[in-house]
């Protein structure tokens, strides 16, 4: 047993003292290895910045030029090749249409051209209502206001019900062409369960219901913007 005297209790304050210095000289070293394990994650997190930078920079004209050959593919669906003789893609017109039936603000139009005249437009229209949310569509419409096609270029209809819009699944959206606001009453605007001029699909009458009414808005957004949008000459 040792005795507390009062050499055994100046080594149990030097042991104790000893302790702690370790201790201390511990906390440093961990300090320094925390300023040093930050640094490191600073430095990778920056690296990983970069690098997402250079890939996106890298990979934005591809998908630029990706997303015009879409383009180019739907507009060649409803602007008949022998209408013109520009490039279609160029230039389109902006339209503003705030509180229109296209759903965007402004409408991008793009203008099919024969020796500088202006023979048809083609535009985006959403159309509202769809059982899943709105559809995109692309509408190709020539000088008097008669649809030339319309494609549905996106949708979340359900497969097997709605998105027999499509036309790799049926041949429903064909229907369109040919109509205009002249030949087709406001009351035709409609499927034929309400009393309109267009089927709608067995157990699926909310996604035909909201593509004619996008279609009809779309024609109703043409004839409000066609004078000028003939008349244009750049
Ligand atoms: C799971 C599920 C998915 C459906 N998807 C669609 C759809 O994509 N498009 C559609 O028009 N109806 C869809 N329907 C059916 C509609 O709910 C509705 O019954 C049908 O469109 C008939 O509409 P109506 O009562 O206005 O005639 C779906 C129903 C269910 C249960």
């Amino acid at each position: 047993m040792i005795v507390p005297n009062r050499e055994n209790l100046r080594r149990l304050a030097g042991d104790q003292w000893q302790k702690l210095r370790r201790q201390f000289d511990d906390l440093e070293a961990l300090r320094r290895r925390l300023d040093y394990q930050t640094y490191l994650l600073a430095a990778c997190a920056l690296i990983a910045s970069l690098l997402l930078g250079i890939g996106d920079l890298a990979t934005q004209g591809a998908i630029a030029r990706r997303q015009a050959e879409d383009l180019r593919a739907t507009l060649g669906q409803v602007l008949p090749p022998a209408l013109y003789d520009n490039d279609v893609l160029s230039n389109p017109k902006l339209i503003s249409s705030a509180g229109e039936a296209t759903g965007f603000d402004p409408t991008e139009v793009y203008l099919a051209k024969k020796d500088g005249e202006v023979t048809a437009a083609a535009f985006k229209v959403l159309a509202s209502g769809g059982y899943a949310g709105p559809l995109t569509l692309m509408l190709g419409v020539d000088r008097d206001g008669h649809i030339l096609g319309v494609r549905v270029i996106a949708h979340a209809e359900t497969p097997g019900l709605g998105d027999k819009v499509e036309t790799a699944k049926s041949d429903w959206i064909l229907k369109f062409t040919g109509r205009s606001l002249d030949n087709t009453s406001p009351q035709g605007w409609r499927v034929k369960k309400d009393g309109g001029d267009f089927d709608q699909f067995a157990g699926a009458t909310i996604t035909p219901r909201a593509v004619v009414g996008g279609v009809q808005g779309g024609l109703k957004f043409f004839e409000r913007h066609r004078q000028a949008l003939l008349a244009a000459t750049d």
